[in-house]
């Protein structure tokens, strides 16, 4: 069937196919008031054909007759809404803009005070993948407050909701120790790895030098790979890379290992996320022929992270700064830190992005 819409909006005809109305049908026997669907799986005839369709008489439905005997309806608002014409498709594709250094959206913290606000930090974080704020409040208390206008409650990890970072003179761990912190993304070993990344800057005294942040772009390093090398694109797509956690020595003994490709696409080929932590990486365990063309692209893309300065934004944070970052496609990283008897204090949480992405919706914010 090929609908034609008139009015606003896209006013390309959209193809819906028998057995996609069929599945989506809204009426009483297909879908509970809740929302959820019921109709079987086991139960639908990917063969079926729609034999009759009319506009009800108040022009809100589509009511229509299938081979299989079934009658129903569609509202037809929410059919136009998901129209997958490949005009549509294509209009949904160009909602994420690739953050190069000249762009760090960045706002004051006191913008978070009314709804448009709240609305233009999501859609920074959303179409950018970040938003630097300044002049939030330095109590890891005032941070939190400025998660919950996402959600009221935070994605746990091993190590809670909010984690705080000292750097120490004494540290093992790379997060607290003084070295050069590589751009990367935090908790790639587990399967659902944390979505929205609050980092806060309680204290940064000024006596600390250097510890210099960088921010990556990962989706516009991945996307300058896919045109310039994309056997190499293709390969990080395709061979599943090793990410773990193991301390056996730790108060809750810890070993997690999940394999998954470094870079993630969807159906029609969009880059929906990237997975990169050098000092998370496993031994790599994959078909023979796949190790040396792995490595290749592997040595490429983390040259790329490093350094194209054009995907890159350096900022040294100053207490009451905060990243708002999208975790599954922006890396952060640190340069190397010299304390000289200061503090640099920062506390970091986290939020489901699918929770992060229903906000976004609920402030009106395209998705
Ligand atoms: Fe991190
Ligand atoms: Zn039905």
């Amino acid at each position: 069937m090929t609908a034609e819409w008139g009015g606003g909006g896209s006013s390309s005809p959209s193809k819906y196919h028998s057995v996609w109305l069929r599945r989506n049908c809204q009426c009483q026997q297909c879908l509970n008031p809740q929302n959820q669907s019921i109709v079987l799986s086991h139960e639908l005839d990917p063969t079926v054909t729609l034999s009759e369709a009319t506009i009800s008489t108040d022009g809100s439905n589509l009511e229509m007759k299938w081979s299989c005997g079934h009658q129903g309806f569609l509202n037809l608002d929410w059919l136009r809404k998901h129209s997958y014409s490949s005009k549509v498709l294509e209009e949904g594709r160009k909602k994420i803009s690739p953050l190069f250094a000249t762009q760090m959206p960045q706002m004051d913290y006191k913008e978070l005070e009314d709804d448009y606000g709240v609305w233009k930090w999501l859609k920074n974080v959303n179409e950018y993948g970040v938003c630097l704020l300044h002049g939030v409040p330095c109590t890891k208390e005032d941070g939190l407050e400025v998660s919950k206008k996402i959600c009221p409650y935070l994605q746990e990890t091993f190590y809670g909701g909010l984690t705080e970072l000292k750097v120490e003179d004494s540290a093992i761990s790379v997060s607290y120790g003084h070295g050069a912190l590589e751009p990367h993304q935090d908790m790639p070993e587990y399967e659902s790895y944390t979505g929205i990344t609050l980092i806060h800057c309680l204290r940064n005294d000024r006596c600390v030098a250097e510890g210099e942040s960088v921010i990556v772009d990962g989706l516009a390093v991945v996307e300058k790979l896919r045109k310039t090398h994309p056997h190499y694109f293709d390969t990080l797509v395709r061979v599943p890379a090793t990410f773990h956690r193991i301390n056996h020595t730790w108060d809750r003994p810890i070993h997690m290992v999940y394999k998954t490709p470094h870079i993630h696409l969807n159906g029609h080929g969009q880059v929906i996320m990237m997975r990169w932590s050098t000092h998370h990486d496993g031994p790599l365990q994959v078909n023979e022929e796949d190790v040396e063309p792995y490595y290749e692209a592997y040595a490429y893309l983390a040259k790329a992270i490093m350094y194209d300065k054009e995907c890159q934004f350096h900022h040294r944070l100053e207490p009451g700064d905060m990243f708002t970052l999208n975790n599954h496609r922006m890396l952060h990283g640190r340069m190397k830190i010299q304390l000289n008897g200061g503090t640099r204090h920062l506390a970091v949480c986290t939020i489901i992005a699918t929770v992060f992405e229903m906000k976004v919706h609920a402030q009106g914010g395209p998705l």
